[in-house]
C-alpha cells in the first residue's frame, strides 16, 4: 500500500530562511566530530572549530525567560554532538561532562543506537501505539527491568511469566508513562492509595531534604514548594543519612507514614550519596511501620554496571522509579517497578499518551544491552572518575572541602560557593561542560556525570582542567 500525503518540503525550508545554512552548519559539525580521534577533539577543546561555517541562528526570544529566552547574545546552543563531545552554534567544541542534562546515557548519536533505529525502521518497529496494544518491544523491555531489578529469577529472561510470581519481588511494571515527573507521581499515588487502604489518618511522606522528585505539585510540595496548598498530608524532609533523625520521623509518625522516598545519589543536592547503612535501616523503620519504600533511580538506575544502585544496598524497595536515560534519551520513557500487591491504580490514574511506544523501547533494550556487555569498562571508568575528584580534591584541599557522590555520578564540594561558581564558570569557558549546584543556601558543588561513552583519557582531562583551573586562584 502506499500513503497519499502532500509532496514533502525540503526540511531547510521548515526551519526557517536560514535553514539551508543551519543544516550545513551541523553537517559540518558532524563531518569534524567524525574525523577526528578522542584524542584530536580532547586536544581541541574549547576551540573555534573554522571548519563550521559561521550562519546566523536562531534566537530564543519566544522561549520562556527561565529557559535563556530574551538572553543577551548570539545564540549559543547545541549545534550537534557524537559521543561526549559536542559542537554549538558560535562553532565551540565542548567536552560533555553531564550526559546532555544526564540523560543522554551513551552521549550523542551513538552508532550503535542509531544502527538500531534504522534497523527498527527496516524492521517495521512502530514509533508509537495505542497503550492498550503494546507490542513485543514493551513487553519485552517491561520483563527485561524485572529481571534487572530481580537478579538470578529464573525465566524472566525468556520473556515468559516464570518467575514473576510472589508479594515480595518487584514483579510488576507501570511502562506506559514518559517522563520522570510522571513516574515519581505514579509511586507516591500508589502510596497515597494503599495508605488509604489501611488507615484515615492523614498520610505523611517522609523524603530527603533537598530532594527532586519531579514537577509534578506534590513532589513540589514535598520539597517545599506551594506552602499550605495541599493540607491533607504532611512532608517530612529529613537530612540525608541521619539515621537518629530518621528514627525520631518514623517514631513520631508511626502508621501515618505513607511512605519514604528517595533518589541514592542525590544528583539535585550536591551530589550526596545516601549510605546503603542508612538504607538497610529505612528499609526496618518501613517494616515497622507498615510503610513503603520507594527508590528514584532516575538519575542512577542506567549509570551503573548491571542496571540500578539499590542493589548495592541488599534490600529490596517497594517500588523502583527510573527513566532518563531508560531509551539513551531518544525518546522520553520511564517506568515504576513493584510489587503485585500494589497493583492498585487505574489506567488513567497515570498514564503518558506516548508512554508505551514500541521504538523507544526497542532502543532501550539495546542500550541495556550495551550497558551489560560494557559493564567492566562502565565500572573501570566509574574508578577512575572517583579517583579523578579524590586527587583534585587531596590537591586543593584549602578549596575543596569532600568529593561527592559514587562512580559516574560525581560532585566536588567547595568550602566556599564563590570557588564552585569560579570553577565552573572558567570550565565552560573553557568547553568543560560541566554543572554547579550553588544556586541554594550552603550548596557550593561542581558536579559530573559523564555518558558511558567516556573512558579514561576524557576522565584523565576533566582532571587535568580541574587542576590547571583551580591553580589560576
Ligand atoms: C531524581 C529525579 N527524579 C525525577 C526527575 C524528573 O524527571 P523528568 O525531568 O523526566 O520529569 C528528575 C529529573 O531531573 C530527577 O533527577
Amino acid at each position: 500500500m502506499t500513503l497519499d500525503g502532500p509532496t514533502p518540503r525540503e526540511g531547510a525550508a521548515l526551519l526557517g530562511p536560514a535553514g539551508r545554512d543551519i543544516l550545513r552548519a551541523i553537517e559540518a559539525a558532524r563531518d569534524f566530530l567524525a574525523a577526528h580521534s578522542e584524542e584530536e577533539l580532547l586536544e581541541r577543546v574549547g576551540d573555534t572549530i573554522e571548519e563550521v561555517p559561521a550562519v546566523e541562528h536562531l534566537s530564543k526570544e519566544v522561549f520562556q525567560a527561565s529557559y535563556g529566552g530574551r538572553k543577551a547574545g548570539p545564540p549559543d546552543d547545541i549545534l550537534t554532538g557524537l559521543g561526549h563531545f559536542f559542537i554549538t552554534e558560535q562553532r565551540r567544541l565542548y567536552l560533555d561532562c553531564t550526559g546532555g542534562h544526564y540523560q543522554m546515557t551513551w552521549g550523542y548519536r551513538h552508532p550503535v543506537l542509531c544502527a538500531a533505529l534504522a534497523e527498527a525502521e527496516r524492521l517495521g518497529i512502530v514509533w508509537d501505539a495505542h497503550s492498550n496494544i503494546p507490542g513485543a518491544t514493551v513487553k519485552s523491555l517491561s520483563y527485561r527491568l524485572v529481571e534487572l531489578c530481580n537478579p538470578g529469577v529464573e525465566g524472566l529472561d525468556r520473556c515468559d511469566a516464570t518467575g514473576v510470581d510472589g508479594p515480595d519481588r518487584l514483579n510488576t511494571v507501570l511502562l506506559g508513562i514518559c517522563t520522570g515527573s510522571v513516574a515519581c507521581s505514579t509511586a507516591l499515588k500508589i502510596m497515597l492509595a494503599r495508605h488509604r487502604e489501611r488507615t484515615t489518618e492523614p498520610p505523611v511522606v517522609i523524603t530527603l531534604e533537598g530532594n527532586y522528585h519531579g514537577t509534578d505539585i506534590f513532589a513540589q510540595s514535598m520539597r517545599g514548594m506551594w506552602p499550605g496548598l495541599i493540607d491533607g498530608a504532611e512532608f517530612v524532609n529529613l537530612e540525608p543519612n541521619d539515621l537518629p533523625a530518621a528514627e525520631a520521623a518514623f517514631r513520631r509518625y508511626g502508621s501515618r507514614v505513607m511512605g519514604f522516598m528517595c533518589e541514592p545519589v542525590m544528583m539535585n543536592r550536591e551530589a550526596i550519596l545516601v549510605e546503603g547503612d542508612y538504607m538497610r535501616r529505612i528499609r526496618e523503620l518501613c517494616d515497622e511501620a507498615d510503610a513503603l519504600l520507594a527508590v528514584d533511580e532516575i538519575q542512577t538506575g542506567f549509570w551503573e554496571p548491571g542496571c540500578f544502585h539499590f542493589k548495592r544496598w541488599g534490600i529490596t524497595p517497594d517500588l523502583v522509579i527510573c527513566g532518563k536515560g531508560m531509551a539513551a534519551g531518544i525518546h522520553p520513557l520511564s517506568a515504576v517497578i513493584y510489587r503485585r500487591p500494589l497493583d492498585v491504580l487505574a489506567q488513567y490514574d497515570s498514564i503518558s499518551t506516548n508512554g508505551n511506544a514500541p521504538l523507544a523501547a526497542y532502543v532501550a533494550l539495546h542500550s541495556i544491552d550495551m550497558i551489560e556487555g560494557d559493564a567492566e569498562r562502565i565500572a573501570a571508568a566509574a574508578r577512575a572518575t572517583e579517583a579523578m575528584a579524590a586527587a583534585v580534591a587531596e590537591e586543593f584541599p584549602d578549596r575543596v572541602k569532600a568529593v561527592h557522590g559514587s562512580g559516574h555520578l560525581t560532585g566536588l564540594k567547595f568550602h566556599r560557593v564563590e570557588d564552585a561558581l569560579r570553577l565552573h564558570q572558567r570550565c565552560v569557558e573553557r568547553g568543560v561542560w560541566v554543572r554547579a549546584h550553588a544556586y541554594h543556601e550552603g550548596h557550593s558543588t561542581v558536579l559530573c556525570k559523564f555518558a558511558l561513552t567516556a573512558g579514561p583519557r576524557a576522565i584523565e582531562f576533566l582532571g587535568e582542567r580541574y587542576r590547571d583551573l583551580l591553580a589560576q586562584g
